[in-house]
C-alpha cells in the first residue's frame, strides 16, 4: 500500500468527520423546551473535546415547524424559537475559532406554505407568474375534481391538494411530495433558480463552510410529470427499488454544476454533502463529480444488514463507484430520519423479507439492547477506519437507543398522520439529548432547572439519564469515551481518513482491512478469534487474552 500525502495537502472535506445536529434537541438555553442556537454555542466545548471536525446544523430558518425547520417559510433568517442571526453569526465565529467548520441545511425542492411567494401564488390567478414558482395543475376529471397524476407524498396519502380560487371556487391543485405544508418549487423557473443562487450566497458571505442539501435528487421532475406505472397503494420510499419520475432526475446535475461555481468561487474549500437517496452507487456517484459536489450520504452503506456480507459489498460496490469520479467516500449509520442504529443492529432487520432496516416498530420483543449497543460500537470503529469522511448523529456517540414509547398524543412527525397513523415517524430518533443524569431541566437539556423531562418539547422516558453525557464522561469504558478515543487517534494517524484501503484475509467471519502505515481494522461478526501480534489501538468492546469477541472491532498498528 502507497504512503499517503498529509492531510492537510487536500480539501477538509475529504476527511472530515461530521457531527449532526437536530437543533431543536439539541440544547435549550432559554428554558422553552426546544433547542437552540446558543444551547449549541454553550456546547462548543463537547464537541471540540469529542474531536469531530465539522457541524452540519438541521434548518434553522424561520419555520411553522410542520416539518421540524425542514418547511421554511424565510431562507435568510434564523427561527425566532432558536435566536437571531446575530446568535448565528456568533455560533459560526466561535466554532471557526475552534477549528471546528460550519455545514447548514438549505431545503431546495420545497417551502413552506407560509413563505411569502407561496402565499402570494394562492392569491394570484391560475397561470400568473405567482404561480409558475410551485408546481400548481388543473386536475383531471369533468370539473378538476381528480389530482393531475397519480404521484403519492412521501409522508402518505397523494402528492397533490387542491386549493380554493380566490372567486371561492376549488381550483387548481399543486405538488407536494411531503407534507401538505410543503409545496414543491418549479426548479424549470429561472426565478427559482436566483433564488437559492441568493440563499446560498447570503450563508456563504456569512462564513458558513457548506451545506447539506435536503432531498437532493428531488427538485427535477420528469417531463410532463407522468404517472408513476405500476403503483401499489404505498407512498414512496426516499430510496425507490422502482425509477420514479419525481427522484433522480438527470436534470438536477445542471443545478449543482452551477452551484459548484459559487463554492468555488469563495475561498476556503466551500462545499456541499447531497441527501441524495439514489441506488446503486454508480447513481451516486454522478453527484460527485468533480465539478458537482463534494459528498453525498452513503445510504446503500446505512441501510445495510449487520453482517459480513452485506456491509463488504457495499463498502466494495460504493468505492469503486466514487473512485471513478475521484470523489471521497460519506459513511453514515444514522441520521435525524432512520430508526437508530443500536435499535437496526440489535434487530438484525433483513432487507428485503418484509422487515425493512428503517422499520420504526420492529418487534421490540426481540430487542437486545445490549446487543444492539455492542454492534453499533463495532460499526462506529469500522465506519470511522474506512477511506473518507463519516457522518455521525448527536446521541449516536452516547449509543441511544431508539425511543419506542413516545405516547401517541405526543407525536409531532407529521408522517404520523399523514399515514393515518400507521407509521409512527420520526420522532423515536429525535427526543432531546439527556446532558446529566438526574431528570430536573430536562436531563440537562434545558437551561431552566424546572423544566421536566415531559416538558421537552418530545417528552424524554425515564430512563434517559443512564445514557447522560454525564454518567458517560466518567466510566472510561463508555461509548461517549470510545468515540473520543477514536477520533483522537484518526487524527493522528495518517494512514486514516481519505485514502486507500486494502482487504485481507484473517478468518471468514471477520472483515479485515488495511490502511496506509501498518494501520489494521477487524471487525468480528462470528465466534471468537485469536488477534494477530501487534499494538491494540481501541477496540469496542473489552479485550482478554488477546482474543476478539463476536460483534466487537479493533484497530491495531501491526508494524
Ligand atoms: C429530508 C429530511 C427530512 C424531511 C424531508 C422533507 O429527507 O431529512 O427530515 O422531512 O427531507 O424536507
Amino acid at each position: 500500500m502507497t504512503k499517503q500525502n498529509p492531510r492537510s495537502s487536500r480539501p477538509w472535506w475529504r476527511d472530515a468527520v461530521t457531527y449532526q445536529i437536530y437543533i431543536r434537541s439539541f440544547a435549550d438555553s432559554n428554558g422553552d423546551g426546544k433547542g437552540d442556537v446558543e444551547g449549541i454555542r454553550s456546547r462548543l466545548p463537547y464537541l471540540k473535546k469529542l474531536g469531530i471536525d465539522a457541524i452540519w446544523i438541521t434548518p434553522w430558518y424561520p419555520s411553522p415547524q410542520k416539518d421540524h425547520g425542514y418547511d421554511v417559510s424565510d431562507y435568510m433568517n434564523i427561527e425566532p424559537d432558536y435566536g437571531t442571526l446575530k446568535d448565528a453569526e456568533l455560533l459560526i465565529k466561535e466554532a471557526h475559532a475552534m477549528g471546528i467548520r460550519m455545514i447548514v441545511d438549505i431545503v431546495p425542492n420545497h417551502s413552506s406554505d407560509q413563505h411569502e411567494w407561496f402565499q402570494a401564488a394562492l392569491k394570484a390567478a391560475p397561470g400568473s407568474k405567482e404561480r409558475d414558482r410551485y408546481i400548481f395543475r388543473d386536475g383531471k376529471g369533468a370539473s378538476g375534481e381528480l389530482p393531475p397524476n397519480n404521484w403519492q407524498a412521501v409522508f402518505g396519502g397523494p402528492a397533490w391538494h387542491r386549493i380554493t380560487e380566490a372567486d371561492g371556487k376549488p381550483g387548481q391543485w399543486y405538488l407536494h411530495l411531503f407534507a401538505v405544508e410543503q409545496p414543491d418549487f418549479n426548479w424549470e423557473n429561472p426565478e427559482v433558480n436566483d433564488y437559492f443562487e441568493r440563499t446560498l450566497k447570503f450563508w456563504l458571505d456569512r462564513g458558513v463552510d457548506g451545506f447539506r442539501i435536503d432531498v437532493a435528487h428531488g427538485m427535477v421532475k420528469a417531463e410532463g410529470l407522468p404517472d408513476v406505472l405500476d403503483r401499489d397503494s404505498a407512498s414512496p420510499e426516499m430510496l425507490a427499488a422502482q425509477r420514479m419520475p419525481f427522484w433522480d432526475q438527470d436534470g438536477v446535475h445542471e443545478i449543482y454544476r452551477r452551484w459548484r461555481k459559487i463554492f468555488d468561487s469563495y475561498e476556503g474549500d466551500r462545499m456541499a454533502v447531497a441527501e441524495a437517496w439514489v441506488s446503486p452507487a454508480s447513481r451516486t456517484a454522478l453527484y460527485l463529480r468533480k465539478d458537482e459536489l463534494a459528498n453525498s450520504f452513503n445510504f446503500d452503506f446505512l441501510t445495510s444488514k449487520w453482517g459480513i456480507e452485506d456491509l463488504k459489498k457495499n463498502i466494495d460496490l460504493s468505492l469503486k463507484a466514487i473512485q471513478d469520479v475521484g470523489a471521497p467516500a460519506s459513511w453514515v449509520f444514522n441520521n435525524h430520519d432512520v430508526v437508530r442504529s443500536v435499535d437496526r443492529f440489535a434487530l438484525g432487520l433483513q432487507p428485503g423479507t418484509g422487515e425493512t432496516t428503517l422499520d420504526r416498530h420492529g418487534d421490540v420483543t426481540k430487542l437486545d439492547l445490549e446487543l444492539g449497543k455492542r454492534r453499533a460500537r463495532a460499526g462506529a470503529l469500522l465506519m470511522l477506519a474506512l477511506p473518507g469522511g463519516a457522518y455521525i448523529y448527536q446521541g449516536e456517540e452516547l449509543a441511544l437507543p431508539e425511543v419506542r414509547d413516545i405516547p401517541e398524543d405526543r407525536l409531532e412527525d407529521p408522517r404520523w398522520n399523514m399515514s393515518n397513523k400507521i407509521d409512527k415517524g420520526r420522532d423515536g430518533c429525535r427526543v432531546p439529548l439527556p446532558w446529566k443524569s438526574s431528570s430536573d431541566s430536562a436531563f440537562g437539556f434545558s437551561g431552566n432547572a424546572k423544566v421536566s423531562p415531559d416538558q421537552a418539547w418530545l417528552p424524554q422516558p425515564n430512563w434517559w439519564g443512564n445514557y447522560s453525557v454525564e454518567s458517560q464522561e466518567k466510566d472510561p469504558a463508555s461509548t461517549l469515551n470510545m468515540y473520543r478515543l477514536a477520533l483522537e487517534i484518526r487524527h493522528k494517524e495518517n494512514g486514516l481518513g481519505d485514502g486507500e484501503m486494502e482487504w485481507f484475509d484473517f478468518a471468514p467471519h471477520v472483515l479485515a482491512f488495511r490502511r496506509a502505515g501498518g494501520f489494521i481494522c477487524l471487525v468480528n461478526f462470528g465466534g471468537e478469534v485469536k488477534l494477530p501480534e501487534g499494538e491494540l489501538l481501541v477496540s469496542s468492546s473489552p479485550i482478554r487474552d488477546f482474543m476478539l469477541p463476536s460483534d466487537t472491532a479493533v484497530w491495531m498498528r501491526t508494524k
